[in-house]
């Protein structure tokens, strides 16, 4: 027998002689999930998790190898164990449900290596999932330590369907590969992605939140909670046995993380449900982030805005002065986009729908050279070009009482930008502004630091809160994909940290299918800023441009209540709703934050339909979506007060549309509507369909059929 075999069944052998004498194991509230923690011989820790009695994640090694001083923390001794139950129910300044409930058994289990160094690991197991996460207690010992690699695995019980982007230390903006565990290829397989920034690592490497789907119809989410000062994890898979190991982004020099003790490291989550539903709607991520640390919140406000913004990105105008913007794609000077005329423009189209803001981007000196140069001093966020006045336009947004968020790029020169942040902030408050999108574009500066290593990590955070000193609230532009932090952080309304609407101005685009999986992904940590709202789908500003957006006009509206964020963009031009104040009246009417949410059906990649009830209003908003295929949505309203009437007003795709060839053909019908009520709408290849309910009070409903 060869000596890798051997081992391979003495590895095995090991585990299950372990298996057989539990050291501890936890189960969840409703008992579904089951964890075991366990020692072998050689005092390897492994944990497994069951649910409905069958294994999600067979024995998996955890552990760490240090690098000064170098040790290997991966064999143990047991200290204590200490099994807790909790029950909680807390509420969120802002979010998809006016309560969450936080209910789990934990079990701490304490440990010290033959190296006398103590770590700690922390189990909790919910309804939803497992959370798990390794402390380093203050020791005598042992005080400063660097990381060179976590042990951490997840080891999947076959060759599960995947929703996956590739592994990267610099960015998540890329399209989803559905392919089995054993055909990832992140090197690129089939697409060629169009990214600036990216560094790939390894062909096995993918990027969580990662979605899965088991032959046996088990839903499993991978991803991490409350990143702080620790790198992101990526996964790199074992296609032999199906185990991912964690991979920690480095920083400039190969380390992974610089702690000291006491340190914990973010929450490593598995959230697993026979029901693809079950997943959209938990919220562990949020449970196991810090309460808020922001004591007043009250200047904190979900909001819709507009823009100078997709006009830079079709091409019609620039953000550079001289109107031909380095990096782009734009050949013809165009005009300069941030001039006070066109900004008074969005801002009484604001004022007059009842739009909260106008984000402006390209306001400030820079742009000649922010792209692809890694320059270190390009911006600084207070000069603005000759002919954007800060002053007047400020006075008149307030006089039309519209807010603008002021833009930040920082073109990755994150040394420039902490230099200035404070004079930013402060010119912003002085100037009226009380929220900021700020962006990432390029390869950092300090050189050779990622997106997604420690060092960013901390310098996102230290903008979050410095921008709360100032009571400013953040969207943030190719950071590292959130993990929950908003619950600690509401100021931090939202991020990209995926691939947006805007690629497809200029870009392949994003497939029909791309809003069916984010949710499972991506926005499985928080927000995200997609800026849906697109009503002229195909980009024919200039004869050469081609590009189109790859669904219909009616699933760009659905999109605002399947793709959750309590910052909303309406991301076309305003001359394109003048076309169709109809369908734009949906825009106007849903919410930005929710007392209730209701996952009515979803399936990964195929389709997603959600209600969701409206903040102090008590109306409802449903967004159904599918993919390239057409479908009919079902849609039980039996969420609404037994015996109350109430008006939908459906905005669904024309019977002929389809996001290729008809994609702005829609339909609008009002009908009367109760609990009793199950929809059926037919949803065009690549198409949605929005719906608002409102309870009928004095309306005059004689001409308003029943629904049927
Ligand atoms: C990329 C961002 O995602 C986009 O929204 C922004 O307009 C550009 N960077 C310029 O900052
Ligand atoms: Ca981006």
């Amino acid at each position: 027998m060869k000596k890798g075999v051997l081992l391979f069944f003495v590895s095995i052998a090991c585990v299950l002689s372990a298996l057989a004498a539990d050291t501890v194991r936890i189960e969840s509230p409703d008992k579904n999930l089951v964890c075991r923690i366990f020692m072998n011989n050689a005092g390897n820790l492994f944990y497994q998790l069951d649910y409905k009695n069958k294994p999600v994640v067979k024995p998996s090694a955890l552990g760490f190898t240090l690098k000064n001083p170098a040790l290997q923390l991966n064999a143990f001794d047991l200290l204590d164990k200490t099994i807790t139950n909790s029950d909680e129910t807390w509420e969120p300044v802002w979010g998809e449900v006016k309560q969450v409930r936080n209910n789990y058994q934990q079990v701490l289990i304490m440990l010290k290596t033959k190296d006398e160094v103590q770590l700690n690991v922390v189990f909790r197991l919910f309804n939803d999932g497992l959370g798990f996460r390794y402390e380093f207690p203050e020791q005598t010992k042992f005080k400063h330590f660097i990381i060179a690699d976590e042990l951490t695995q997840f080891a999947l019980t076959g060759d599960h369907k995947t929703f996956w982007i590739p592994g990267d230390y610099d960015t998540n903006e890329y399209a989803y590969y559905t392919s089995k565990l054993s055909e990832v290829d992140a090197t690129g397989g089939k697409f060629a992605q169009e990214i600036h920034a990216k560094t790939s690592f390894d062909p096995n490497g993918v990027q969580t939140p990662l979605m899965m789907k088991s032959a046996d119809n088990l839903y499993i989410n991978i991803h991490e909670a409350a990143l702080v000062n620790y790198p992101a994890m990526n996964l790199v898979i074992n296609k032999g046995n199906y185990t991912f190991n964690a991979h920690l982004v480095p920083d400039a020099v190969g380390n992974k993380a610089y702690l000291q003790t006491p340190a914990k490291t973010p929450w490593r989550t598995i959230i697993v449900s026979d029901k693809a539903t079950d997943i959209l709607a938990s919220k562990m991520i949020l449970n196991l982030n810090e309460p808020s640390t922001v004591a007043n919140t009250s200047w904190i406000k979900p909001q819709k805005f507009v823009g100078v913004w997709w006009e830079l990105h079709v091409g019609k105008s620039s953000w550079d002065y001289s109107g031909s913007q380095v990096g782009s794609q734009q050949i013809a000077k165009v005009p300069h986009g941030a001039n006070t005329a066109n900004v008074k423009r969005y801002i009484d189209f604001a004022a007059k729908h009842g739009i909260d803001a106008v984000l402006v981007e390209g306001w400030n000196t820079g742009w000649e050279d922010w792209f692809g140069q890694w320059k270190e001093d390009v911006f600084d966020f207070v000069t603005p070009y000759p002919d954007f006045d800060v002053k007047e336009l400020s006075a008149y947004a307030s006089s039309k009482n519209v807010k603008i968020i002021m833009h930040h790029e920082t073109s990755a020169s994150v040394t420039n930008y902490e230099r200035w942040m404070d004079t930013a902030y402060r010119f912003m408050k002085n100037n009226g502004y009380n929220s900021v999108k700020s962006g990432y574009v390029g390869q950092i500066i300090p050189r050779g630091e990622h997106h997604d290593g420690q060092w960013m990590i901390k310098h996102y955070e230290r903008a979050i809160k410095k921008a709360a000193d100032y009571q400013i609230m953040v969207d943030q532009h190719e950071p590292v994909r959130p993990t929950g932090l908003h619950r600690t952080y509401p100021n931090y309304l939202a991020c990209e940290a995926a691939r947006g609407n805007e690629f497809n101005a200029w870009s392949f685009g994003n497939m029909p299918d791309h809003e069916t999986i984010l949710p499972f992904t991506r926005l499985m940590g928080g927000p995200m800023d997609y800026t849906p709202g697109i009503f002229k789908i195909k980009l024919n500003y200039s004869p050469e441009k081609k590009e189109q957006v790859h669904t219909t006009l009616a699933k760009q509206l659905a999109l605002y209540v399947t793709m959750y964020g309590p910052l909303q963009m309406a991301a076309d031009l305003p001359e394109n709703y003048e076309q169709h104040l109809d369908a734009f009246q949906f825009i106007k009417d849903v919410a930005v934050d929710w007392d209730d949410t209701k996952i009515l059906e979803a399936e990964p990649g195929d389709y997603v339909s959600i209600a969701r009830k409206a903040k102090y209003s008590g109306n409802w908003f449903i967004g159904a979506i599918t993919d390239e295929n057409s479908r009919i949505a079902t849609l039980p309203l039996n969420f609404l007060d037994a015996g109350k009437k109430y008006i939908a007003v459906i905005y669904k795709d024309a019977d002929n549309a389809d996001w290729k060839n008809n994609p702005e053909a829609y339909v609008i019908e009002k009908f009367l509507v109760d609990a009793k009520t199950s929809m059926k709408l037919k949803l065009a290849p690549g198409g949605g369909a929005a719906v608002s309910i409102m309870p009928v009070g004095n309306t005059d409903v004689k001409n308003i059929k029943n629904y049927k």
